[in-house]
């Protein structure tokens, strides 16, 4: 099976997880269209969605489901959501399409984050993909210097040759080289640095339960 297929088995089996009459919280990326897709099939059972990012909220309208401002609802049964990276006890790396923030901020108003991946994503300890942090721009070189006294080479992501801007208008820093054993511990140092606005570990935000798409069919780890 290719990855794809991978994530469109991951993207159909999460639909088990939505509430009938309820809004459901929906994550951004490859995956997370999987899901879109899939939802779309069962649009009639459910109220609306709550998106993290401009690009889901398109793609769930174009396919006829209504999205809601976070603000206007208190709480959500279930958030859906991909990552780039989850560990054995759920903490996940986040952020790969720059939706990072919306993302934690739409899985703190959940009462259950369903994380769909392929099982490229299942890794021991968290680090060996770029972990991404969303930051003020006026704050970059400084943190760049901050991450590297932690052992972390910290670049600025570009798009099209220039700094890439976020759905929130900030910019996305990319570090490579950590090893992230203690992932809680981590996210709640780096999440009070000046100038960083949501560090890409979701460590406090993690997943409940993981659909990991694998060769034998989807596998669901619970945490
Ligand atoms: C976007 C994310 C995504 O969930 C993560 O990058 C995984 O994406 P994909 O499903 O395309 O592999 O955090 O900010």
């Amino acid at each position: 099976m290719t990855q794809d297929e991978l994530k469109t088995l991951v993207g159909q089996a999460a639909l088990k997880y939505v509430v009938p009459g309820e809004i459901i919280g929906v994550g951004t990326g490859s995956t997370v269209n999987k899901f879109i897709d899939a939802l779309a099939t069962i649009k009639d059972q459910i109220r609306g969605a709550v998106s993290s990012s401009v690009a889901s909220t398109e793609r769930l309208r174009a396919l006829g489901i209504p999205v809601f401002d976070a603000n206007e609802v208190a709480e959500l049964a279930v958030y859906v959501d991909g990552a780039d990276e989850i560990d054995g006890q759920g903490h996940m790396v986040k952020g790969g399409g720059a939706a990072l923030t919306r993302e934690k901020i739409v899985a703190a108003q959940s009462r259950q984050f369903i994380c769909i991946a392929d099982e490229s994503k299942l890794v021991r300890t968290l680090g060996a993909f770029p972990l991404p942090v969303e930051v003020i721009p006026m704050a970059t070189q400084r943190l760049v210097r901050q991450f590297a006294q932690m052992g972390g080479q910290a670049r600025l992501r570009l798009k099209d040759g220039v700094p890439l801007v976020t759905d929130n208008g900030q910019h996305i820093l990319d570090v490579t080289g950590l090893s992230i054993s203690d992932p809680r511990g981590f996210e709640l140092e780096v999440s009070q640095w000046p100038g960083v606005v949501t560090v890409g570990v979701f460590a406090l935000q993690k997943a409940d339960v993981c659909l990991l798409g694998t060769t034998q069919g989807v596998k669901t780890l619970t945490f």
